[in-house]
Parts: structure tokens; sequence; C-alpha cells
């Protein structure tokens, strides 16, 4: 492309066939993905959108060992007009650089990795699935690549994109999950890396789960990791309770949890729909007791993947707590509806949150053309 140090090798490399029925989450992968290299001495370098591919590490590389490693996740969503809407992308690539300084690795240009995957999604438009609910998922990574077993920062690092379509997080529905209340499990401690998104958060949340699963619950409740009785997140999302139907209420950020996008978005949404919204410190034991007593009409997980996921029951110390007589509720689906019709195109996006990829015009030919499409 012009003006960009961006390198795009092939430059054709075809139209994708149809796409499988059942796609998941994150379990099908595009043709391209973009790879950059850092060092020391020369920077980042290298910047190539290529074919997918199976990376080549040497077993020493410092990420097998100090587990030096960020991630980040957006998408891409398909417009009524056929373009694309990529959503609050900068603040993806600011928390992206915020997950690095919190792990001692380098920054990226803001702007290079917008253009990476502004250029990525572009080639790669025809996977994006258009069933509603489905979407284009961006997975930027950085990993740290020097062969070395010393617990210090790594000198070299490998940046990479890769896209994944995604189906409906809700194929069945939008359907209300059940939570276990962990008190004997934390998922990261203020001073820690909550705020980052790095593996190791999500590896030490992985035996909690696998036993909040075996309980019979989907997801877990993650309490704050010193007094175990502040709520911190629901399972890979940040949290929200409905009061009385009119009032948002969310733990504010406490350094332990990560600022969620779709958090921020719906905190500045929620007022202009008419409900107030409120960050605090917020106490299990108070919380469980509101939703005895009917003040808590509705509880909700917040993230991309599922935008709003509806918490119809928590279990804690051996006892359930049913919210909302285990259905979503008035607040999540016009919640849900609000969002999501920015993110598609299908509203006026007043907060200047979206950022088109054109790409109408090149699906139109390739149809014409008689290539297949999804
Ligand atoms: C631990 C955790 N909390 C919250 C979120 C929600 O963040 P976002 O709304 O930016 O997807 C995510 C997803 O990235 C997450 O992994």
């Amino acid at each position: 492309m012009s003006g960009s140090r961006i390198r795009v090798e092939p430059a054709d490399i075809g139209v994708p066939e149809n796409l499988p029925k059942e796609l998941g989450f994150g379990r099908v992968f595009t043709s391209r993905m973009f790879s950059q290299r850092y060092s020391a001495a020369k920077g980042w370098h290298d910047a190539l959108i290529g074919p997918y591919r199976t990376l080549a590490l040497d077993p020493a590389a410092e990420v097998f060992h100090c587990g030096q490693m960020i991630f980040d996740g957006t998408k891409a969503y398909r417009r009524p007009d056929g373009d694309l809407n990529l959503f609050r992308v900068e603040k993806n690539a600011e928390r992206f650089n915020n997950s690095a300084s919190r792990m001692a690795m380098p920054q990226v240009d803001i702007g290079e990795h917008v253009q990476a995957i502004s250029e990525l999604v572009r080639l790669e438009h025809a996977w994006t699935p258009t069933q509603e609910g489905a979407a284009l998922y961006i997975r930027p990574v950085m990993i740290a690549t020097e062969n070395t077993l010393e617990v210090r920062a790594s000198r070299d690092f490998l940046h990479y994109i890769i896209l994944s379509p995604v189906g409906p997080y809700f194929p069945g529905g939008f359907k209300p999950v059940s939570v276990f209340v962990s008190d004997q499990y934390v998922r990261t401690v203020r001073g820690g890396t909550g705020e980052a998104k790095t593996p190791g958060n999500y590896a030490g949340s992985l035996a909690g789960t696998e036993k909040a699963l075996a309980a019979g619950y989907q997801q877990v409740l993650w309490l704050d990791a010193v007094e175990r009785l502040y709520v911190d997140e629901v399972g890979a999302m940040n949290i929200a309770f409905v009061y009385e139907g009119k009032r948002i209420r969310t733990p504010a950020l406490s350094g332990a949890i990560l600022p969620g996008i779709t958090r921020d978005s719906l905190l500045k949404l929620a007022p202009s729909l008419g409900y107030g919204v409120t960050e605090d410190r917020i106490d299990i034991r108070d919380v469980l007791r509101d939703i005895e007593a009917g003040n808590v009409t509705e509880a909700f997980g917040i993230g991309t993947g599922a935008v709003i996921a509806p918490v119809g029951r928590f279990g804690y110390q051996g006892r359930n707590y049913d919210v909302c007589g285990g259905e979503p509720g008035p607040v999540a689906k016009r919640l849900l509806k609000a969002l999501t019709d920015i993110q598609y195109g299908r509203a006026v996006d007043p907060y200047g949150w979206t950022s088109i990829v054109k790409v109408a015009s090149a699906t139109r030919a390739a149809t014409a053309a008689g290539a297949s499409r999804f």
C-alpha cells in the first residue's frame, strides 16, 4: 500500500471458499496475518501482511519461560451497505500499549497498529460472516522472542495480528448464564497484572473455572484478592448490576480489573437511554442481599465477545441467588440493541466510535465475477 511501511506478499491470495456453518468463537482463521519484529538495535521492522503461518520459535524463547506476552481483541462488523466498521480501534490499541508497559514490552505506534488492522481487514473482508450477531474477530498479540532463560525483559519481540470469523456469541438465543462466586481462587490482585491483557491472568483463572463448570455453573465471578468480598469481574468480562430497572452499577476500575472498552461504551451510552450509572466498590454480600430484596433487577457481563451476557444465577457459599427469573432483562436487551446498532452501522454513531473500512465495491466486483460469498 502506498505511504505505508507494511509489505503485502503475495498481493493476491484468492477468495475463501464458503465458511463452515458453525463458526464457534476463534476456531477458524483467515488466509493472511500481519507481523513485525522488534530488536533493541532496529526498533520495529519487517512489517508484513503475508500468508497465515505456523510460527517457528526457539524452545528457549522467553515467552515460554517468563510468559512475557500480551494480546487484545476487537471486531470488524459488516454494515448494511457492505462496508465494514471497526469499533474504537484506537482505544483498543492504547490498551495494547498499556498492557505492553505493564509487561515491560515495547510500545507499538498506535497509528501503524491501527493501519495494520485496517489493511488486514480490508484484504480479508470476504471472510466476514454476514449472519446476525457474527463478526470478524481481530486478535493482536506481542510475544518475547529472545532466546534466554534469564529472568529479565526480553530484547526481541514479535507483534502479530490474526483474524477469525466468529459466529453469534449466543447461537441458541440470548440466554442468561449461571455464575459461581469464587472465594477460593482469585484472578488477579491490585498492583498485579489484572489491568493488562496478559495470558497469566487467564491461565490462573482456569482451575477455578473448571471447578465452577464441574459444580454446574458456566462462569466464575472473581472477587478482590485481599478481602475476597468485592466484585471484580465475571469470566473474561466486566460486570454490571441493574438497580430497580434504572440504575447501572459496576465496580470502579481498581487496578485488578481489565478496563473494558464495552464497559466504557455502555457507561457513556446508558445515560442517553435514561439510565443512571454508578462506579464504586461492590460488596458481594450487599449485592446478594439486594437480589433477595428484589432491588437488583438484572445482572450482566460486558465484553467484546457477547457485548452483554445476562447472568441468571449466582452461586455463593452453597446457596443460589436467582436474578430476573433466569431471563434476560429489559435493560440488557435495550443496551445490547443500542450498542450493536452503532457497531453494525445500523444507527448513527454520535460518539465517533466507528471507522469504516471501505470494501463494498470490491465485494460487488468479486460477486459479479462469480466468487463465492458467505
Ligand atoms: C478479563 C476481561 N475483562 C473484561 C473484558 C472486556 O473488555 P472489552 O469490552 O474491551 O472486550 C475482557 C475482554 O477483553 C477480558 O478479558
